[in-house]
């Protein structure tokens, strides 16, 4: 059944470019673009969208990943108790475009799940309105010179977006001078964030700063104390951490387990969305629990996977006990273990692993302390 807004084109008789259409295939190039979650017959972040884990809701919309060359995005629904009628997962028609100035605007079909969902209101967002800007039912204009983001966000459950990228060319301007990069951003915000980390570093043994990224005896340091600069950006997972899932994956398939990645990559920007979707809707108290801020999120690293499913209903799932029992073996551990809470600064996650590498991961494994622990770090938000 077609959704208002599809009826609303047909109605209109608009025809999607076929350069357009054809960016249905090319999720290779959506990748960071989208993020990531979802039960990853797709994977990986890209595509559209992203989910984090929610305390009791949790939903990561799931991205398909430039690695795995697949195109949708997903959305994962996270187990707890979402009202019955809500919004549980959102695809596009397109998750890039690349549109000159001047062009007639483009828009996106919006296919929100379940078909029978309540309210499928959209709230639509660009993350430049000097590249493009959306208007409220998701016609993209092109402005600028450059590249943006414009993000749908599911007003019923805030967790559920995705996301498209946007390229500008400027025929009649130079891209250059008008082009307004993400790079300039982390000259606006880094400083603080930087400064905090290398306040710290001096009273670390072992820790150094380099670039504005914290690292202990090599490992890079992301919680609530240590950030990551707004200019970090491996656009996927980093390939250590991705060779390591790869075989860890084919060690859980022999012992009878599927092993996806729900989330992994997630930009600064994405971050920065679902943070603020969360606190929007659970208050950023709750939401200090469960989801990071931007630049304090590890899966910005590139070394951070969600397995399978983000949310609590993981947890007794055989597959996250062969999780917490194996996953070391592959180099990672399991990022915010039960009990930790006071440490880490997160609610328990049992899909939540991180790659350190196979010695340092078997360490703090048979240590039983976590990261914080063990390093001897805090993780706690400076204000
Ligand atoms: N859920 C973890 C803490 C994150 O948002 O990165
Ligand atoms: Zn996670």
């Amino acid at each position: 059944m077609a959704t208002q807004k599809q009826k609303k084109k047909q109605k209109n008789n608009i025809v999607l470019p076929a350069a357009i259409l054809t960016t249905f295939g090319l999720a290779a190039i959506l990748t960071v673009l989208v993020a990531d979650h979802t039960p990853r017959s797709n994977i990986s972040e890209n595509s559209a969208d992203v989910i984090e884990e929610l305390p009791e809701i949790t939903t990561e919309v799931t991205v398909t990943t430039a690695e795995t060359s697949e195109t949708t995005a997903e959305v994962t629904t996270e187990p707890a108790p979402l009202p019955p009628g809500s919004v549980t997962g959102l695809t596009l028609s397109f998750y890039e475009t690349a549109l000159k100035v001047g062009d007639t605007p483009v828009m996106p079909l919006v296919t929100m799940t379940p078909e029978d969902a309540v309210d499928k209101s959209e709230k639509w967002e660009t993350t430049d309105p000097a590249v493009a800007t959306v208007d409220g039912i998701g016609w993209i204009t092109a402005v600028g010179a450059g590249s943006c983001i414009v993000r749908v966000t599911s007003v019923n459950n805030p967790a559920v977006f995705a996301e498209v990228k946007v390229s500008v060319a400027d025929p009649n301007g130079s891209a250059q001078a008008k082009r307004k990069p993400a790079e300039t951003k982390p000259a606006d915000t880094a400083p603080a964030e930087t400064t905090a980390n290398a306040a710290a570093a001096g009273t670390v043994a072992g820790m150094e700063v380099k670039d504005g990224i914290t690292y202990i005896q090599g490992v890079m340091i992301v919680n609530k104390t240590y950030s990551l600069p707004a200019s970090y950006n491996p656009q996927g997972l980093l390939p250590e951490a991705q060779a390591a899932f790869a075989e860890m994956q084919a060690g859980a398939k022999a012992d009878g387990y599927t092993l996806t990645s729900a989330s992994d990559f997630r930009s600064y920007e994405t971050q920065e969305t679902l943070y603020n979707n969360y606190v929007a809707r659970d208050g950023k108290e709750k939401a200090d629990t469960f989801s990071a801020r931007a630049g304090h999120s590890e899966h910005q690293t590139g070394l951070t996977i969600d397995v399978n499913y983000a949310g609590d209903e993981f947890n007794s799932t055989p597959e996250a006990k062969w999780l917490a029992d194996n996953c070391w073996k592959y180099g990672f551990i399991i990022r915010y273990p039960q009990g930790k809470e006071a440490a880490t600064g997160f609610k328990y996650e049992s899909w939540h692993i991180r790659y350190v590498g196979k010695e340092l991961a078997q360490k703090i494994t048979e240590s039983g302390l976590c990261l914080e622990e063990y390093f001897g770090i805090d993780s706690k938000y400076a204000e």
